[in-house]
């Protein structure tokens, strides 16, 4: 009988996964769990904490350990302040565990700072949601940068669509350690997504913390935080909701992101407005049920342009321009900007015209198919 000693076993890949706000979180998930429950890696997570209550709602949810958290939030941080907390903070945490692998999501100051702290320290970066592109280096601000500068130093590009993969090998990313993965975002969705439909006790659970929603009336779902719109666009995006609440036949719930630079202004436009419902940002299983008892969703974030057109909503993208275009393209993501007139038009036609409507709903899926943690996983493993 031929008995392994332990010098035979093949060595486990030491992985730190890293990660600091509710989007990150959400979308490191299903890749983190299979890491964990594989035996070809030692995992370990490290949460910066550049969000706090949004990300511990996340990690509440999905149960994920965290092994090391840098606890970097402060109220109404800059950007310096995060970048310079999480490279300092990174530098520890990478002295101590000594990754192999450092992965890192999207284009957050935390994915770029922990993939800048991984080169410092001469060790691999895997890039999850790599190559998305607006191509306008001031929007989104700062993320495209972010991005760019993750995809610099990253070994190993996890993108989740082809148009992503062909803009890293424009700009000269070796196509041979590219992989066209999906979205892990959608891993997450269709999981959480099923519990709802599968669990008729939660479903009921879910629908009575919104006592408040009228069957009789057409749910908008609102989201709102971006860098770019802090200059006005929040204060036009309110007088367009105020616009629209005033219809009557429509029933507006806004989850409020606590970005001072949003709430301050959300609070003071919308607050007490008929029709109009502020409520705190919600934990992931409650968001999911919003969305999916949405007529439309009004968005300028990330995550939910690439959520929604797999629950067969039509997403309003109130920004100029988006590195996620493959939602516009697929017909089911239309940009409206914050132009006032733009957003009113637009929403009123899908309220008003059910052609409209159905051209613009139905099930699409641009960004994946529920398989790319797998992959990612997959492709780690076959490379060194
Ligand atoms: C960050 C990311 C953005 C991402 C967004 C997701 C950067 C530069 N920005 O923007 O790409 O789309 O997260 O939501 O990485 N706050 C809390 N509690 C929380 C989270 C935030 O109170 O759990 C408040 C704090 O006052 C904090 C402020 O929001 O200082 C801003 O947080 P920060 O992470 O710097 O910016 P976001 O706008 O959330
Ligand atoms: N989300 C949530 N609760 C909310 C609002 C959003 O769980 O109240 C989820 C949403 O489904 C998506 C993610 O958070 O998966 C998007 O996060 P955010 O909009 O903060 O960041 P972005 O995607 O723009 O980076």
């Amino acid at each position: 009988m031929n008995v392994m000693s332990h010098s035979d076993l093949p060595a486990k890949r030491r992985l730190l996964i890293v990660f600091g706000t509710r989007p990150e979180a959400l979308k490191c998930f299903p890749v983190a769990r299979a890491a964990l429950d594989h035996s070809g890696f030692l995992t370990r997570i490290c949460v910066t904490g550049q969000h706090r209550e949004l990300l511990d709602q996340v990690i509440q949810l999905t149960s994920l350990p965290v092994h090391y958290d840098l606890n970097i939030m402060q109220p109404g941080q800059t950007l310096f302040d995060v970048t310079a907390r999480v490279l300092t903070g990174m530098a520890e945490v990478l002295d101590e565990f000594k990754p192999d692998i450092v992965m890192v999501q999207g284009d957050t100051t935390t994915a770029m700072a922990a993939a800048l702290a991984a080169f410092y320290k001469r060790i691999s970066v895997a890039h999850v949601e790599a190559g998305l592109r607006s191509h306008n280096i001031n929007s989104p601000f700062p993320e495209e940068l972010n991005r760019k500068v993750a995809a610099n130093i990253a070994t190993w590009h996890f993108a989740p669509t082809a148009l992503a993969r062909d803009n890293l090998v424009a700009e000269g990313t070796d196509p041979a350690n590219i992989f066209v993965t999906g979205n892990t975002v959608i891993d997450t969705l269709l999981h959480f997504s099923a519990t709802i439909d599968a669990d008729a006790m939660m479903n009921a659970e879910l629908s009575s913390r919104f006592p408040y929603l009228d069957p009789s009336k057409k749910m908008i779902l609102v989201t709102g935080h971006r860098r770019e719109n802090f200059d006005g666009g929040i204060d036009r995006i309110c007088h367009a909701l105020r616009v629209l609440a005033a219809r009557g036949d429509v029933q507006i719930i806004f989850p409020v992101h606590p970005n001072p630079n949003v709430r301050g202004v959300v609070d003071a436009e919308l607050g007490n407005v008929p029709n109009i419902h502020l409520i705190t940002p919600q934990e992931y299983l409650p968001f999911v049920y919003l969305m999916k008892q949405s007529y439309l969703v009004l968005t300028d974030s990330g995550g939910v342009q690439e959520e929604v057109p797999s629950l067969g909503k039509p997403v309003l993208v109130m920004r100029d321009n988006t590195e996620r275009p493959e939602g516009v393209a697929a017909g089911t993501a239309r940009l409206v900007g914050t132009d006032i007139d733009k957003i009113l038009s637009n929403a009123n036609a899908l309220l008003d015209d059910q052609l409209a409507y159905r051209g613009m709903a139905g099930r699409h899926n641009p960004y994946g198919d529920g398989r790319a943690s797998t992959r990612i996983i997959e492709e780690l493993l076959r490379h060194d």
